[in-house]
């Protein structure tokens, strides 16, 4: 039967759904066919929540080698924490949740509003703007430029590289793309180390727990890190929100009514359309019993978090946008260990970008039919390539 399916190819890029919604209702697991080769996939709400707190479920892509050939195959070639399993991933974690406190997160609220804001000032004249390139794709990259302490000359490189990185290129491209980032943080740790300021990428040079350090390495692999999760994602959550509210007419209405619900909406616009469709794979150590479905040692798993959060066991009318309903549990951010360490800011964020662009746009809508908009040919973000809105902002 999932062999008619089309998986991440065709219609499937604009509307993943109806296939997730097949996929949850035959089996707890399938093998699907990627270009790059094979993988599971697992779309029960129930049984991705569990696999991510299952230790089986390894970040380690050495266990698709034969036993014998895996002591000698290097780790992944960049100390990530997001790739790695404890516990080497805890020690990062750790060192890493010092300087990322709630604190420093909720002090940038007010800065965030202010982006949100400048954004809209210089957004293009004419009444027809691309709300992607102009502001959704803008207020993350800012925020997280601005977080770590990014000169503001270089900022331009980071969408071109992270792009490259993230979505359907060539492994060179995506590896010379990796190359040059890592190279660029290299130099500037070391400026960091000479004249250290408040912001974060300074703090973790300092960084210490019980004389543990981050090494120079593990800085450089940590500032990719922030910068590929805080440019990929909290731009897609903007996006596919403000399409959600767009083609939801009374959802628009209800949240310009009562802005108490701002903070609902952003969790619902997170559970309706993940941003983060699945994280990076997962790799078996054993076989895996889910439900009546073995998946082998060695296999590479997606937890598919957009069909957890659609799954109708767990949300009563899945598909249907609603800013007001009981979020709770949804997992666009992950669960367990490796739960999103940006959580808070993005939802900040998200919440300052809706707020700002509402409240200056009385009459937003969409400038083309939605069937005409492009999504993101990636197995692991989702949102638009476009999003071209009308503004016909009130007379001042
Ligand atoms: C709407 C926006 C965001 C979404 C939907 C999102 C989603 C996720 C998800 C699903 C994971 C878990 C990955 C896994 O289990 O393999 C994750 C991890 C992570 N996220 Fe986010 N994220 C968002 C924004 C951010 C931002 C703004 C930052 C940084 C400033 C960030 C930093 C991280 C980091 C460092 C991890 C790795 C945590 C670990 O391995 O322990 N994320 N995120």
């Amino acid at each position: 039967m999932t062999g008619t399916l089309e998986l991440y190819e065709g219609a499937f890029w604009r509307d993943p759904y109806p296939a997730f919604s097949v996929l949850r209702a035959e089996a707890p697991a399938h093998e699907v066919h990627l270009p790059d080769g094979s993988a599971w996939i697992i779309t029960r709400y129930a049984d991705v929540r569990s696999a991510l707190t299952d230790p089986r479920f390894s970040k380690d892509w050495r266990y698709t080698l034969p036993p014998e050939a895996r002591a000698d195959a290097p780790a992944n070639p960049l100390p990530m924490m997001i790739l790695m399993d404890p516990p080497g991933h805890t020690r990062l974690r750790k060192l890493v949740s010092r300087s990322f406190t709630a604190r420093r997160m909720a002090e940038l609220r007010p800065q965030v509003r202010r982006y949100a804001e400048e954004l809209l000032d210089a957004l293009p004249a004419g009444d027809q703007v691309d709300l992607m390139a102009h502001y959704a794709s803008l207020l993350p990259v800012r925020v997280i430029c601005e977080l770590l302490g990014i000169p503001e000359t270089d900022r331009e490189q980071f969408s071109a590289w992270t792009r490259t990185m993230l979505d359907e290129t060539s492994q060179a491209e995506s590896q010379a793309a990796s190359g040059e980032m890592s190279a660029y943080f290299g130099r500037l740790v070391e400026v960091k180390r000479a004249q250290p300021d408040d912001a974060l990428l300074s703090a973790l040079v300092e960084v210490s727990d019980d004389g543990d350090r981050l090494s120079a390495e593990e800085l450089v692999a940590m500032a990719m890190l922030l910068l590929i999760a805080g440019h990929e994602t909290t731009v897609n959550l903007i996006g596919n929100g403000t399409f959600g509210l767009l083609t939801h007419p009374d959802q628009l209405a209800m949240l310009r009514e009562r802005s108490d619900l701002l903070g609902a909406a952003v969790e619902e616009f997170l559970r309706w359309d993940a941003p983060v469709q699945s994280p990076p794979v997962r790799f078996l150590s054993e076989d895996v019993e889910i439900g009546e479905v073995t998946v082998p040692a060695g296999a590479i798993v997606m937890l598919s978090l957009a069909a957890a959060n659609r799954d109708p066991e767990q949300f009563p009318d899945p598909d249907e946008l609603k800013i007001d309903r009981d979020t709770s549990g949804q997992v666009a951010f992950g669960y367990g260990l490796h739960f999103c360490l940006g959580a808070q800011l993005a939802r900040i964020e998200g919440q300052e970008a809706f707020a700002a662009l509402l409240a200056r746009f009385p009459d937003i809508s969409l400038a083309v039919e939605p069937e005409e908009l492009v999504h993101r040919r990636s197995t692991l973000v989702r949102g638009l390539t476009e999003l071209p809105v009308r503004l016909s902002p009130a007379p001042v």
